[in-house]
């Protein structure tokens, strides 16, 4: 089974932020309230947080809507927005060990993860976006009649960001970047799991020069400071990442206030390795597609549909695989895998795997809690995995693979769609006619050919179907976080 990394090459990081972040200023909850966040490697308290409630994120909206409507924010040209936002990128890329450590404390990912892949990433996405302040405009439309008509792309408002505990650095760079951009102004809920470096990047953010009240940062807990939030009549716009179940509450809840939501949700993304793929190729991006941090990636290949004739080979690699793959301390550099982020997420997965072996899928490695500290799960492999399976449908966001087997390319799209999700999709082959006939057809937002979770700050990403609405990223983001006003002057 996998081993044990050894003791952490680097040490624990300081938390320096833990109260809510309104108007440019540190204060605890209004209730007094707060709560703990873990260390998931151990279990062990890293810090008490302010537990923000509805008084708070209301607030929080009224700073973001002074901010928005008077504060220097509304009279600041694009362009000065966009070298804020660089500037912000750059204290991050200063501070770039001391943050992965942060995000490696709180979340359990391995640092080498938040390092390579978490950080530069969200560097990426900020000054992506910090380009884009100053070309967001509109056009000049020809219209019947003596009139001159253009529209304007405005900033949507106050918008109310709510992110998951996955990836929370990086959540933090999808949702401000573009809304930042925009000219928007922002109160954000991290995940009660990870409020860390969400509190962290606020505090870069002032230090950048971002004026107060801009970015609002609230933690606290889903139904109360997140639904507080979704229901605020002062916010104009939700961004939510996080799962299809509270996705459907945030459409809901925005409905009496007629926010626009975007939402970025779920999956069940097939992973297609076709016989005539480059194998080792295969199995390397699919294992990444699946087990990358912890399996908990919205994106994460967990349908894995294989071609007979290589099936077994695949199988046997993926096997040798998980044999060598090192979990232990997230905070040592050798570290592969890390503990899941807690112990909902880690019975709820171990509950999974209960209902596979009870489904009849064959257990070929893992399944079993690894070591008795923390919320670690072997790397899990499940082959005979047929369609109709609970793994097979429903979303496990843990290292646990699924292997289903198939026949031919008549077969697998259909196979590939029967899902309620649409968010990502692989195929690999060498055949370029197949992958891009096939491409064409998988109903989903992202699919990608001979590799796997490639992301870049220019490429949308969001899901077809119950994976959300909307899309992240790119010149795409942009659109949700504008109004486009139109114009008309009469020439006489
Ligand atoms: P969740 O959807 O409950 O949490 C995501 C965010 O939404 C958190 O900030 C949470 O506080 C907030 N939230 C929860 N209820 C809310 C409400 N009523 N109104 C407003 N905000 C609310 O996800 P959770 O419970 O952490 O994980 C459950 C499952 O969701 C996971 O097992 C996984 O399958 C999926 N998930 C998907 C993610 C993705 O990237 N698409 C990320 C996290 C979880
Ligand atoms: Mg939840």
């Amino acid at each position: 089974m996998a081993t044990v990394a050894k003791a952490p090459s680097q040490k624990a990081p300081e938390v320096r932020q833990t109260e809510c972040f309104i108007g440019g200023r540190w204060t605890p909850s209004q209730s007094g309230k707060t709560f703990e966040t873990l260390n998931p490697a151990t279990e062990a308290v890293i810090a008490q947080v302010a537990e923000g409630d509805a008084a708070d994120i209301d607030a929080a909206v009224k700073a973001a809507r002074k901010a928005f409507e008077q504060g220097p924010w509304s009279k600041m040209d694009a362009r000065d927005r966009g070298r804020l936002l660089y500037k912000l990128a750059d204290l991050m890329e200063a501070e770039l060990d001391e943050l992965a450590a942060l995000e490696s404390l709180d979340n359990g990912k391995p640092i080498r993860d938040a390092k390579a892949a978490d950080l530069p990433l969200a560097i990426d996405c900020l000054r992506y976006y910090a380009g884009y302040a100053d070309k967001i405009h509109g056009q000049t439309i020809p219209v019947r009649g003596n009139y001159f008509t253009y529209t304007r792309r405005e900033p949507v408002g106050v918008v109310g960001q709510i992110i998951p505990w996955n990836f929370p650095i990086l959540m933090v760079a999808w949702k401000w970047g573009p809304a930042l951009a925009a000219g928007c102004t922002i109160v954000m809920k991290p995940a009660e799991q990870t409020p860390l470096t969400c509190l962290r990047l606020a505090r870069l953010a002032q230090k950048a020069g971002i004026p107060d009240g801009v970015i609002n940062v609230v933690p606290g807990y889903g139904p109360t400071a997140g639904a507080a939030l979704v229901k605020h009549p002062g916010v104009d716009k939700i961004a939510f990442t996080g799962s299809t179940e509270v996705g459907k509450i945030i459409m809901r809840d925005a409905a009496a206030t007629m926010k626009r939501v975007t939402l970025e949700l779920g999956g069940k993304s097939p992973n297609i390795v076709f016989d005539d793929c480059d194998l080792d190729a295969a199995v390397a991006g699919s294992h990444f597609g699946l087990y990358f941090n912890q399996g908990q990636c919205c994106c994460a290949g967990s349908r894995l549909f294989v071609q007979e004739k290589v099936h077994d080979k695949f199988v046997d690699k993926i096997v040798a695989m998980n044999k060598s793959r090192k979990l232990g301390d997230p905070l040592d550099m050798a570290t592969e895998q890390g503990p899941q982020v807690d112990r909902e997420q880690f019975d709820k997965i171990m509950g999974y795997i209960e209902s596979g072996k009870k489904e009849g899928a064959g257990l070929l490695s893992g399944g079993n809690r690894f070591g008795d500290r923390g919320f670690y799960v072997e790397p899990t492999l499940f082959t005979g995995v047929s369609d109709d399976m609970t793994i097979a449908k429903e979303e496990i966001f843990g290292p646990v693979m699924s292997i289903l087997k198939f026949k031919d390319l008549d077969e697998i799209a259909a196979r590939a769609n029967n899902t309620c999700y649409g968010l990502a999709a692989a195929i690999w082959t060498r055949d370029i006619q197949k992958a891009h006939t096939l491409a064409a057809k998988i109903r989903a937002g992202t699919v990608w050919i001979n590799c796997y979770d490639v992301f870049d700050a220019a490429a949308p990403f969001g899901g077809f179907k119950m994976s959300g609405i909307g899309r992240e990223l790119g010149e795409a983001a942009l659109g949700s976080y504008t109004e486009h006003k139109t114009v008309t002057v009469s020439l006489g």
